[in-house]
């Protein structure tokens, strides 16, 4: 209202001019459409156009599918792929393969759009070789060019990609249209990857995708592999070959190599074969978390130097307080839980209301929730598709049943069968309660006294899963205490929680959630080249060598009282680290202050739509533990550790000299050397935390060296990124991740 008081109050405006006598009655009265069209209808060049919004990368192709002219053009275009069209999947010739098996439309059993044959496990060791004998003539091709070539053909099919997601995905065609742009901004945005000088790719990447995202996490994984010159063995989820083998076909059709990336679609028995191959040089998964440690426990075994970026699960929540706005918050709700028919991993399970607000909210989001229509995605009327599969709406009803035989559903809306399940709203006491992530509509309400929040955070953190956060307030300090204590990958403030755009908001979590680093981000491509040159480890010294034994114990309890110190959680906070490093060290340590230094932990402020607000940040991991094994070394590791925000316990022989700069800060020297089972060597050290099921990879690479140690440390970090001015709040958001938590280090000391 004030905004339009001033538009139409300011000397321009017709309702000022309209009683200025001056101003002549045909100046007012002039059509404005005349005036527009002397100016060719262009609007004012300043104006960034929706393709644009991304400096120096194209934006995906947006529809708007509210509008008549859109919405006829793609539902023509993609009639022609209704049934009974039907598509085909099939590994590259020559791999052994099973019977072809029919794909069905999870929304009507009696639609079977196609078939795939899938490649057995015993064809891996061919395909692998096929792929390491492409690998470097196409790390040594223009591979951006291809890749952008690759994302206009992706746009060129859209409505084909819209027909599969809806018929084998289940998607609506909002979801659907999404799934492409994420998909063709993947692609461009990792095409940039492939024009920084000289990555060095890992070799062959392993690219295990989930069925909820056929397209756009398939083509994540792929297109930033094969951007850092790796070639690709892609196995798209067993639900959904058959969108991922028109976008394979389509990588090959603008210029990757056939041999550069191979589809092989398959079951869980050739995932296992593929992880288990030596030659793998990465792997590159999204799915659940008991799977992504089982890959973790076999690189150890097979190919410990292999890198692992793991997407997993989350128990995402949301808070709502009372100064929240409910039809806005509603609004976010709904689409949070229910849109994909709740089948994100960044949906939001867990809903917190302040309970002076929550009778209005709930009645609200009840009245929200009936409006909501299931049915067959393909028809435009659908709000809510199937679930994937009979295993998975099998799971979604056990769990609603379980609640309602306990009296605790507040409200289900009628389902009509088959694969549907249907939204349903449950009271819980809080998220402690949940047993498991229930991926499908189900949400979950709890009730917080509003001086109880900080409780209702410990409790959130306290699961161990680190995903998507909501919250909906509209005071400032608290979106900032909020976002300080909140320990998750993306956090989002005042608008929902799902849909998170590449390149505006990297998506990702750590702890149960994944490893990070974040995809759509500036640390995710870099994670598929090697490092650089890493300088061979120093000996260590004589004095190192007959150092006592330092057991275990003694590191652990060392954390421990560092955990404890207020100073060390400050630390972590502190926005003056490198002055004070600096000043510490006076002129020591200077490459490790310059490393340090290099590395911006931000809060970076990344491109997006008009309205939003988001932020990148790097968070410490937390414990870092420095090994040495000489004292400058191991001085040289604790600055960097140090300068990144952890606490660091050093372990070393004679290293008190060297150390003594530091020791103001939370840092703790063990006298002795350490000989826990497992850290003879960084690579021993790797299979050793793989096996008990921990990622740790490129950190623990890094406890032998410095220079692995600033890569690690990079890594390794939070990167927070985020947060909104949402369209009607200029409050911040924030999205945060992290590949690791305090638990990172646990293995060397069990
Ligand atoms: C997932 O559900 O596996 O933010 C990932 C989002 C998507 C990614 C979800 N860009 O909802």
């Amino acid at each position: 209202l004030v905004r339009r008081l001033l538009e139409n109050g300011a000397n321009s405006s017709f309702v000022n001019q309209i009683v200025d006598l001056d101003v002549p009655a045909e100046d007012i009265a002039r059509d404005p459409l005349a005036a527009a069209e002397a100016e060719g209808f262009h609007p004012h060049p300043r104006l960034r156009k929706p393709a644009e919004i991304f400096p120096g990368r194209q934006n995906s192709r947006g529809w708007d599918w509210t509008d008549p002219t859109d919405l006829a053009a793609l539902d023509a275009a993609r009639a022609p792929f209704a049934a009974p069209y039907r598509w085909t999947a099939a590994p590259p010739a020559g791999l052994t393969c099973g019977a072809p098996r029919a794909v069905t439309n999870p929304a009507r059993p009696d639609d079977t759009l196609g078939t795939v044959v899938e490649a057995l496990p015993g064809s891996v060791a061919a395909a692998m070789a096929v792929a390491h004998t492409a690998q470097p003539g196409w790390a040594a091709t223009e591979r951006g060019a291809i890749l952008r070539r690759s994302a206009d053909l992706y746009e060129a099919h859209t409505a084909e990609f819209l027909a599969l997601a809806a018929r084998e995905a289940g998607k609506t065609l909002p979801d659907g249209i999404a799934e492409v742009r994420e998909a063709v901004d993947f692609l461009r945005y990792y095409a940039d990857a492939a024009d920084a000088p000289e990555p060095e790719a890992r070799g062959v990447i392993v690219c295990i995708s989930p069925w909820n995202f056929p397209l756009a996490i398939f083509t994540g994984q792929v297109a930033a592999a094969l951007a850092t010159g790796n070639a690709v063995l892609a196995k798209p989820a067993e639900q959904t070959p058959l969108i991922a083998a028109r976008a394979v076909a389509l990588l090959i059709e603008a210029g990757v190599p056939a041999g550069a990336v191979q589809l092989l679609p398959g079951d869980g028995r050739l995932g296992a074969a593929l992880v288990a191959d030596p030659g793998v040089g990465g792997v590159a998964f999204t799915g659940s978390t008991e799977v992504a440690k089982l890959i973790n426990c076999q690189l150890a075994q097979t190919a410990p130097d292999a890198m692992l970026i793991a997407e997993t699960g989350g128990l995402n929540a949301m808070v709502v307080d009372s100064t929240a706005l409910l039809e806005q918050a509603v609004r976010d709700i709904v689409r949070s839980a229910f849109q994909s028919a709740g089948q994100r991993c960044s949906a939001l399970r867990m809903l917190y209301v302040q309970e002076d607000i929550a009778p209005d909210l709930q009645a609200m989001l009840i009245g929200a929730m009936e409006t909501l229509r299931l049915g067959d995605p393909w028809a435009l009327a659908t709000d809510v598709g199937p679930v994937i599969d009979a295993e998975a709406a099998a799971g979604i009803a056990a769990w609603c049943k379980e609640m309602a035989d306990a009296g605790q559903v507040l409200a289900a809306l009628p389902s009509p069968g088959g694969l549907f399940a249907a939204p349903t709203l449950i009271r819980l006491p809080g998220i402690a309660a949940l047993p498991r992530e229930i991926f499908g509509p189900v949400l979950h309400l709890a009730t917080f006294k509003a001086e109880a929040l900080d409780d209702v955070i410990a409790d959130i953190n306290a699961r161990g899963y680190g995903l998507t956060f909501g919250l909906h307030t509209r005071i400032d300090r608290r979106v900032q205490h909020i976002l300080d204590a909140v320990d998750v990958g993306n956090i989002y403030v005042n608008r929902d929680q799902i849909g998170a755009v590449v390149g505006a908001q990297p998506f990702g979590g750590h702890g149960l959630s994944g490893t990070g680093p974040k995809a759509g981000g500036p640390h995710y491509a870099p994670r598929f080249c090697r490092g650089a040159t890493r300088p061979a480890s120093p000996a260590a010294p004589q004095a190192a060598q007959d150092a006592p034994l330092v057991a275990a114990d003694v590191i652990d309890a060392a954390f421990a009282t560092l955990d404890q110190d207020q100073k060390a959680q400050a630390w972590a906070n502190a926005r003056d680290r490198i002055p004070q490093l600096r000043a510490a060290l006076r002129g020591t340590a200077a490459a490790a202050m310059a490393a340090a230094a290099s590395l911006d932990m931000g809060p970076i402020d990344l491109p997006g739509p008009t309205g939003e607000a988001n932020q990148m940040l790097l968070r410490p991991r937390g414990r870092v533990l420095c090994l040495g094994p000489d004292p400058a070394t191991l001085r040289d590791q604790a600055v960097q550790a140090l300068a990144a925000g952890n606490r660091v316990v050093a372990v070393g022989a004679g290293a008190a000299e060297a150390l003594a700069p530091l020791a103001a800060f939370p840092l703790s020297l063990v006298e002795g050397r350490l000989d826990a089972e497992g850290l003879t060597s960084p690579e021993a050290m790797v299979r050793k935390a793989r096996s008990i099921g921990l990622n740790v990879s490129a950190f623990c690479e890094a406890l032998g060296d410095c220079n692995c140690l600033y890569r690690a440390v990079v890594e390794a970090l939070s990167i927070t990124q985020t947060p909104y001015l949402g369209n009607h709040h200029h409050l911040r958001q924030e999205i945060v991740s992290y590949v690791d938590q305090n638990r990172h280090l646990d293995f060397v000391v069990q």
